[in-house]
């Protein structure tokens, strides 16, 4: 079990950067292998904050650090946040950043498409964080995208350019909009494309590679298992798979490579956008979590939405994942509450649940039943050994572990990389 996979259990923004962060040191290379620019990923290292959304948190370490074919690649913003990075002092280069020459794009058009539904959608709006996500996986799936490997070849594009236009031409009339500025894109494209193939390769051959020589590989997953197109709750989710599964369709690496399955889970709940939550609270509670939490986008600086842990998602997320061993993370966020609950199952129509159901409807209606245990006074903060830990603040995390049936192998009790409790090393063989 050399290589780990770390995957968020609930909404995202459970605290997946800062844990693939604490152990990219050991780690060979760390591989981002779904999802796009819509992660944020905030790793907090003595006095310096890094802010990723598409390299991978390995960066910050030095470690070898690979962008897999199943992430959907902002050529533009990956050139902006490799700059704010560099200004920062971390070194990338091409030593120690790869990405995968099979990589869908995305482009202009699919942000202006992703605003442009948005804003029909009304209250059936998702509240995607506006970067193009979702349009750019529908034209993976379409056949009509434009992949890192065209860049090299964009005399030869019009063939594809004629699809892809073909469809979104038609799309944006329907919005009332003008028809895709055909040239502006190729001349955009022939701008960023040395940039981008400087980086270019079959990665899938080069972890491959790294892996029969005996190296360790951490995946890092972006959003959560409740995001999730087939697994989350539909349909206010991403657009691509969260669950573990997808590192290895998504670097190019067998099933066997996943390894041990971290997933990370805050010791509350969070979410941002819209969709169902059943333990959320729009009470002073709920206030009380987002401030003591500091719950706010890193992508879009929304307020996120909070409530009790939800012991019902989690389990069902560790079971679809095939979780090994969880990180519960922001368990200094609990300080100082009187009584603190845990939602055990739901109540739907006089029936009890102990999962969440799949219509969005019933996901919306069910009314979560709650145990309560006393909290704890005592300060978590900065705990790095379970007796810094106080005797209420063990019997919460034993009653998670219970419930949601998975084993706690790591503790996390502050931002600060350091401040973690290790419980069950993840990537012991
Ligand atoms: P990610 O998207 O899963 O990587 O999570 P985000 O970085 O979006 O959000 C997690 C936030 O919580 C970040 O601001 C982290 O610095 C912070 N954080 C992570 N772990 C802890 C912890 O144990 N305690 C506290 N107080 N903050 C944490
Ligand atoms: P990390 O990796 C939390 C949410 C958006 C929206 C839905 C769809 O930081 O955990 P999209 O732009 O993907 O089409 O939006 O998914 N979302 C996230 N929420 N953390 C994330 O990433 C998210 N990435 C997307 O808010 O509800
Ligand atoms: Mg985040």
């Amino acid at each position: 079990m050399a290589n780990v996979t770390v995957i968020g259990a609930q909404w995202g923004d459970e605290g997946k950067g800062k844990i693939v962060d604490w152990l990219a040191e050991r780690a060979d290379a760390v591989v981002r292998f779904q999802g796009g620019h819509n992660a944020g990923h905030t790793l907090v290292v003595g006095e310096n904050v890094y802010k990723l959304s598409l390299l991978p948190s390995g960066i910050v370490t030095g470690t070898l650090s690979i962008i897999g074919n199943g992430v959907v690649l902002d050529p533009w913003a990956l050139r902006d946040e490799m700059a704010k990075l560099r200004g920062q002092g971390v070194s990338i280069t091409t030593e120690n950043f790869a990405l995968a020459d099979n990589c869908a794009l995305i482009l202009p058009i699919h942000r202006d498409l992703d605003g442009l539904r948005e804003t029909a959608a009304g209250s059936g709006k998702i509240g995607t964080t506006g970067r193009g996500i979702g349009p750019a996986y529908e034209d993976k799936v379409g056949r009509r995208a434009i992949r890192v490997c065209d860049l090299a070849h964009l005399d030869a594009l019009d063939a594809q350019l004629d699809r892809l236009c073909a469809h979104h031409d038609a799309l944006r009339a329907g919005f009332g909009e003008p028809p895709v500025d055909r040239a502006r894109l190729i001349t955009d494209l022939k701008e960023i494309a040395p940039f981008v193939l400087e980086y270019a390769q079959p990665v899938w051959k080069r972890l491959n590679k790294v892996r029969k020589a005996g190296a360790r590989i951490l995946f890092e997953g972006a959003q959560g298992v409740l995001l999730d197109v087939d697994h989350g709750t539909y349909p206010f989710v991403t657009s691509s798979n969260t669950v573990s599964g997808t590192a290895a369709s998504g670097s190019g690496l067998g099933p066997s490579a996943a390894g041990f399955v971290l997933g990370i889970v805050k010791a509350y709940t969070t979410r941002v956008g819209s969709g169902p939550f059943p333990t959320e609270l729009e009470d002073e509670t709920g206030q009380r979590l987002g401030e003591r939490g500091h719950e706010f986008g890193t992508v879009t600086g929304r307020k996120r939405r909070c409530g009790w842990f939800d012991a019902v998602i989690v389990r069902q997320s560790c079971a679809v994942s095939g979780v090994t061993g969880i990180a519960l993370t922001k368990l200094d966020v609990l300080d100082g509450f009187e009584t603190i609950k845990i939602c055990t199952g739901y109540r739907l129509n006089g029936k009890v649940y102990d999962y969440l159901p799949a219509h969005a409807a019933e996901q919306a209606a069910v009314e979560p039943i709650y145990e309560e245990m006393a909290g704890w006074q005592e300060t978590t903060a900065g705990a790095r050994s379970w007796a810094d830990l106080p005797a209420q603040a063990i019997k919460y995390i034993t009653r998670v572990q219970e419930l949601i049936e998975t084993p706690v192998a790591l503790v996390s009790t502050s931002p600060q990389r350091e401040d973690t409790i290790l419980v069950r090393d993840p990537f012991a063989d």
